[in-house]
C-alpha cells in the first residue's frame, strides 16, 4: 500500500521507526518530513498528509506529534479525512472497522517503539467493516 508518513519534531523518531517498518513490510512510503527533532509546527505537516489523502496520492497516512492529538486535529480540517488517534489496540482496531480511518496518529511521547508497531500492524490489517457502519461515515461527513 501507498502511505504517507509525517511527523513534527515531537514524533519524529517514533515516524521514523514505523517507516522502517512499513518498508520492511514491502509497502510504498511517502515521507514528508519533518527529518531531525529540530522544531518545526505540527499543523502544516498534518495538513499536507491529509491533503495527499484526501487527493488520492496516498491510499492512508500515518502522523505523529508529541501526543497525536495536535497532528491528528490538523489533518481532520481536510475534508475526507478521518484521522484516529489511539494509544490502545482495542481503540486501534475500531478505527479501521467502524470509522473506516484513513488516517493513523501517534504519540511519540506517548506510546513506546513496541506498542506503536503493534498498533500500525493491527491497523493495517484491519478491514472496514462498512454496512451500518457506512452509513454513519457517510454522516460525518455531512
Ligand atoms: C510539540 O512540543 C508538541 O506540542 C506537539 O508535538 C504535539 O504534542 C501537539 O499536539
Amino acid at each position: 500500500m501507498k502511505l504517507v508518513l509525517a511527523s513534527d519534531h515531537g514524533g519524529f523518531e517514533l515516524k521514523e521507526e514505523i517507516k522502517k517498518h512499513l518498508e520492511e513490510k514491502g509497502h510504498e512510503i511517502v515521507d514528508i518530513g519533518t527529518y531531525s527533532t529540530d522544531s518545526v509546527h505540527y499543523p502544516q505537516y498534518g495538513r499536507k498528509a491529509a491533503e495527499m489523502v484526501a487527493a488520492g496520492e496516498a491510499e492512508r497516512g500515518i502522523l505523529c506529534c508529541g501526543t497525536g492529538i495536535g497532528i491528528s486535529l490538523a489533518a481532520n480540517k481536510v475534508k475526507g479525512i478521518r484521522c484516529a488517534v489511539v494509544s490502545d489496540a482495542f481503540s486501534c482496531k475500531m478505527s479501521r472497522a467502524h470509522n473506516d480511518a484513513n488516517m493513523l496518529s501517534l504519540g511519540g511521547r506517548v506510546v513506546g517503539v513496541g506498542l506503536a508497531l503493534q498498533l500500525v500492524d493491527i491497523w493495517m490489517e484491519t478491514e472496514f467493516e462498512g454496512g451500518r457502519h457506512q452509513t454513519r461515515v457517510d454522516m460525518i461527513e455531512g
